[in-house]
């Protein structure tokens, strides 16, 4: 079996959340080398996974040049992933990008100028596209189960905008925009996924609560620049209206993620907390209640992000992996329903 050896570049909270465990979990691929710019989490992980300190890199285009690796995993704060895809493509080096593509659209689109000249397997990790329970909702929208769709009402919320410290998150220049960005592109690929339709036009509203927020060391305060939350209506493909509701201030919700999908036949409920099960209502079924009814996700939807990386490598994708031209659409996206908040116009794409 062909052996992929994988350089994870930045080593905080999902590269060891997910990406280092997810490249242990796949058939072919072993994590060869790690690559940070802060000497703690490269000695950290080199004692936790055995990695020989040859191969602990501090420059991520050292650890590309060492011929150590075939491919890269990119888990950088957001201003960084363009550089190092970028570097990566120069050297026909496979990526996995974290979300969102970029800080900024116009690197997003530097990198799919270089993308249309060399497309080189590469993914963008919106997540959520190998949850079962959405691959399984994909399946029931775009195979006609609802009937046209009349409504897609799209949640997503986290809790923890009230108290966190002056981090990345939090600065423009470093992350792009705040919980647009971060939550936001997810959920919105996440409804483009489901239903296979794109956006037609946007109006936006986004604001933020808090303006100066303690430094990380501790020592006085900084200022935070992003948005707290985003709210957006949108029209996509053949009118059919949308609605997304984004925040990191809604206490108690640890990452709640909703997507009701209503159509002329019936309506469908994703929700994050519920990965094995879609909330389903079909018209015509024989029972009492108009309640929705409990559906069990089959087996066969069940995917694995990583798992995807290596199988677009080896040309044996499944085609549902989100592309360097999904990342770069969602960056678009997010430009214009910023521009309209700011605007206070509907914006047609
Ligand atoms: N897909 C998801 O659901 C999901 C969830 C969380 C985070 N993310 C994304 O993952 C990325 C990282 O987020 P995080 O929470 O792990 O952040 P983090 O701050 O915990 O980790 C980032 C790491 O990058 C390192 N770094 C900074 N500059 C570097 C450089 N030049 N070279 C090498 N390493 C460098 C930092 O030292 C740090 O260890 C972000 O883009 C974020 O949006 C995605």
């Amino acid at each position: 079996m062909e052996t992929i050896r994988m350089g994870v570049v930045g080593l905080g909270g999902i590269a060891h959340i997910v990406h280092i465990p997810g490249i242990q979990g796949t058939k072919e691929g072993t994590l060869t080398a790690v690559c940070d710019i802060d000497r703690e989490k490269l000695e950290k992980a080199s004692q936790e996974y055995q990695i020989d300190k040859k191969y602990c890199f501090t420059s991520y285009t050292d650890m590309m040049d060492s011929g150590c690796i075939d491919a890269v995993s990119i888990c950088t704060p957001n201003n960084l992933h363009v550089p190092v895809a970028l570097a990566a493509m120069e050297r026909n080096m496979a990526f996995a990008c974290e979300k969102p593509i970029s800080a900024t659209l116009s690197d997003a689109e530097r990198l799919l100028t270089a993308y249309e000249k060399n497309p080189i397997p590469a993914m963008v990790c919106f997540s959520y596209r190998y949850k079962a329970a959405a691959r399984y909702a994909r399946d029931l929208v775009q195979s006609g189960a609802l009937g046209k769709i009349r409504h897609v009402y799209a949640q997503y919320f986290q809790a923890w905008g009230e108290k966190a410290p002056l981090i990345w998150r939090f600065v423009k220049s470093i992350t792009g925009s705040g919980a647009l960005g971060d939550l936001g592109c997810h959920i919105l690929d996440l409804v483009r996924f489901i239903t296979g339709l794109d956006f037609k036009s946007v109006t936006g509203q986004h604001g933020r609560f808090i303006n100066e927020r303690p430094l990380p060391d501790g020592k006085g305060m900084g200022i935070s620049d992003v948005d707290d939350y985003a709210n957006v209506m949108a029209l996509l493909d053949g009118g059919i209206p949308a609605t997304f509701q984004i925040t990191r201030f809604a206490y108690g919700r640890g990452n709640y993620q909703r997507v009701e999908i209503y159509g002329e036949k019936g309506a469908i409920v994703y929700n994050l907390e519920d990965e094995d099960t879609l909330q389903m209502y079909q018209q015509g079924c024989k029972r009492k209640s108009e309640a929705f009814q409990e559906v069990s996700v089959p087996e066969k939807y069940k995917a694995d992000q990583m798992q995807s990386f290596m199988d677009l490598i080896l040309n044996k994708s499944d085609g549902l992996t989100a592309s360097v031209y999904d990342g770069v659409y969602i960056s678009r996206l997010m430009e214009k329903i910023l521009e309209s908040g700011e605007s206070g116009k509907t914006i047609a794409l």
